[in-house]
């Protein structure tokens, strides 16, 4: 008796606080989470003292294999892979003086492209915040344009009824003497990383949530080596979820552990699952080879090509977070901006295959992308052409008109033993410009 007593005293005193930390983890809203659903296509931009050296240092351009960890094209990762001494590195702090930076332009430029979220490297591996932070003086307002450009960025994305989230590295931190480092220029105890978690890691995420009240929250891990212990990813989830009630949280917060407390799946870089997905997923992905700006990275994609990524991904349940690398001045390189606008024009006249769309679960045959949508007017299914294609032959029943999505243009179609032929014909579809068709289908 003695013992079950002893026993109903613990159970007692253990609910309140397992159901305590069970709510400080679980997810926001789902209403919360709608937004990032529904939004399919966010700017991400990589920003920060390494933008001043534009992928090429003392005579030297990554990737350069005279270093033995010099083969990467990202620019933003310059300092170990060309072994740049942190001190010397330090000092660019005083050349980084953006004045031609335009928040608004930026966020225009975002939404004009079709994006409806921003994303910006508020500190990067290298440890320089783009705030006026209190937690550390490398930040912005120790160079020469002293302008916190989160404040900036915040208002135009508010203006324009963007939302916005912040990439912070959590872990790799190349300024803060505890900080995480890449495996070949050293490691730390966990002890030492402690004190960079507390001291700069934790701290400056709070001061985010508190000061710019974010959307979103990108946290960055890969290796499943690292100090990220579920511990310190609960830990942080935590903070999160005490100061905001909707900020959203990436499952690279612990890549190879996300738990069941993150709000969207992150995939590798420019990686494309060949699934359905039922968790929201996105896909980060550069224009070029290199995250931040790399002047002699000429490996620009195609609108096109990235346009067919950003259907693929809405065909799956997924996001494209389609990364710009800005110069140090604060503009956008121009091959970013042509860009930008192509895959806007484009949106424009076929949005309406990819915004408000869902999976589809008929396979799609070779080179066709489905997606469809389901509205007051009637049940629609959206086929994007990669190819040309004569003969559209779908497994869909029931199909009551077709055409080309952009022009209007009607299709001849048979709804034959169960399956939907659509005749396209000659010249309408050049496998270049990712032409739609659009069927209707019976309710
Ligand atoms: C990787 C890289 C990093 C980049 C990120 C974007 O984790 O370390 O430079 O910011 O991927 O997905």
């Amino acid at each position: 008796m003695k013992k079950f007593i002893i026993l109903l005293f613990c159970v007692l005193c253990a609910f309140p606080a397992g159901a305590q930390r069970q709510e400080d983890l679980s997810l926001p809203r789902p209403d919360s989470l709608q937004w990032f659903k529904d939004a399919k296509f966010g700017m991400f931009i990589h920003w920060g003292l390494y933008s001043l050296l534009e992928g090429s240092y003392n005579g030297h351009t990554l990737p350069d294999s005279s270093f033995p960890q010099g083969n990467s094209w990202y620019a933003e990762w310059i300092q170990p892979r060309l072994n740049i001494p942190f001190d010397e590195y330090r000092k660019l702090i005083h050349h980084f003086n953006p004045v031609d930076f335009d928040a608004e332009k930026w966020v225009l430029e975002a939404k004009n492209a079709g994006m409806r979220y921003f994303v910006i490297t508020a500190k990067h591996h290298e440890g320089f915040a783009l705030w006026d932070s209190k937690v550390s003086d490398f930040d912005i307002m120790q160079t020469p344009y002293k302008k916190d450009l989160l404040t900036q960025l915040v208002k135009a994305c508010k203006k324009h009824g963007m939302k916005y989230g912040f990439y912070y590295s959590h872990w790799q931190d190349w300024e803060h003497p505890q900080g995480a480092l890449p495996f070949w220029v050293g490691s730390r105890s966990d002890e030492e990383f402690e004190k960079y978690w507390q001291e700069k890691s934790l701290p400056q995420i709070k001061e985010l949530i508190v000061n710019y009240d974010p959307d979103l929250l990108w946290f960055d891990t890969w290796d499943e080596e690292n100090h990220i212990t579920p511990q310190r990813r609960d830990e942080l989830i935590r903070l999160v979820r005490k100061y905001s009630p909707k900020c959203l949280i990436n499952g690279r917060i612990c890549y190879f552990n996300p738990g069941d407390n993150i709000d969207f799946l992150e995939m590798h870089d420019n990686s494309y699952p060949k699934e359905i997905l039922e968790k929201p997923w996105q896909t980060p992905a550069t224009m070029q080879n290199s995250w931040a700006y790399h002047a002699k990275d000429y490996n620009w994609k195609t609108a096109t090509r990235m346009l067919t990524y950003l259907v693929s991904n809405v065909s799956k349940g997924g996001n494209y977070l389609l990364n710009v690398g800005p110069k140090a001045d604060g503009t956008f390189p121009v091959m970013a901006t042509r860009r930008l606008r192509e895959m806007g024009a484009w949106l424009l006249a076929n949005g309406e295959g990819v915004y408000g769309t869902q999976p589809v679960a008929v396979k799609a045959p070779e080179g066709v992308i489905l997606t469809c949508k389901e509205t007051a007017g009637g049940k629609w299914v959206y086929a994007f052409l990669t190819r040309p294609i004569q003969d559209l032959t779908l497994d869909l029943t029931g199909a009551q008109s077709a055409e080309i999505l952009e022009t209007g243009m009607p299709l001849n179609f048979e709804n034959r033993d169960g399956r939907l032929l659509v005749h396209i014909p000659d010249g309408q579809v050049d496998g270049c410009s990712l032409q739609v068709v659009k069927i209707k289908l019976a309710e």
